[in-house]
């Protein structure tokens, strides 16, 4: 969800090629970069994505909502816009109204991995979670967890002196 550049999904699709990704993005500009991410240097002017890998580019929402229940293993939430002013809180993917509908869409004992910078998304995400029952929740790390490829956004966070919490939430089994 919010795949900007798409390094991470890229990532992601090579180190695991017998698993299916989708990497959504809803901004043009970052879907361009994912596909020339693609192209190899000095090469053609197009090249495939890999095979494992598809691009939703619209609303991710739209594609959840679309999504059968239980049909993924992990979903990956990475620097999402923060929407810092509280009258914009709903836009936020971590909230109480939306949590049902990404435990929908995961396996059980599924994975959801939420990463943040911004301070205010961080005191959300960690109320949101604590206050839930979905999801078993542990306290974030942070330093990025082995598995998880760095991201631009990422990259701009820590140069900026900014320190990222990762959570991994595990919907719960019962
Ligand atoms: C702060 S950027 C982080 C990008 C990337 N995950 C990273 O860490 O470099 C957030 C991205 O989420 C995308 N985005 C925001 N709302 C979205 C939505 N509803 N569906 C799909 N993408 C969305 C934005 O266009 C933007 O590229």
């Amino acid at each position: 969800m919010g795949a900007g550049g798409g390094e991470h999904a890229l990532a992601q699709a090579r180190a695991h090629p017998g698993v299916g990704l989708i990497a959504c993005e809803v901004y043009v500009n970052g879907i361009c970069s994912l596909l020339s991410a693609l192209v190899p240097e000095g090469g053609e002017a197009s090249a495939p994505l890999p095979p494992n890998l598809r691009l939703w580019d619209a609303d991710a929402r739209d594609l959840i909502r679309a999504l059968p229940d239980g049909c993924l293993e992990r979903l990956f939430l990475l620097f999402p816009d923060p929407w810092p002013k509280a009258r914009h809180a709903k836009r936020r993917f971590v909230h109480p109204a939306y949590l049902p509908e990404i435990a929908r869409v995961l396996h059980k004992g599924g994975e959801w991995r939420i990463a943040s910078d911004d301070p205010t998304y961080q005191e959300w995400t960690a109320e949101v979670l604590a206050a839930q029952t979905l999801f078993d929740a542990p306290p974030p790390a942070d330093a990025r967890p082995e598995g998880w490829p760095p991201t631009r956004y990422e990259a701009k966070a820590l140069a900026a002196g900014r320190t990222p919490l990762y959570w991994a939430a595990r919907k719960k089994q019962g």
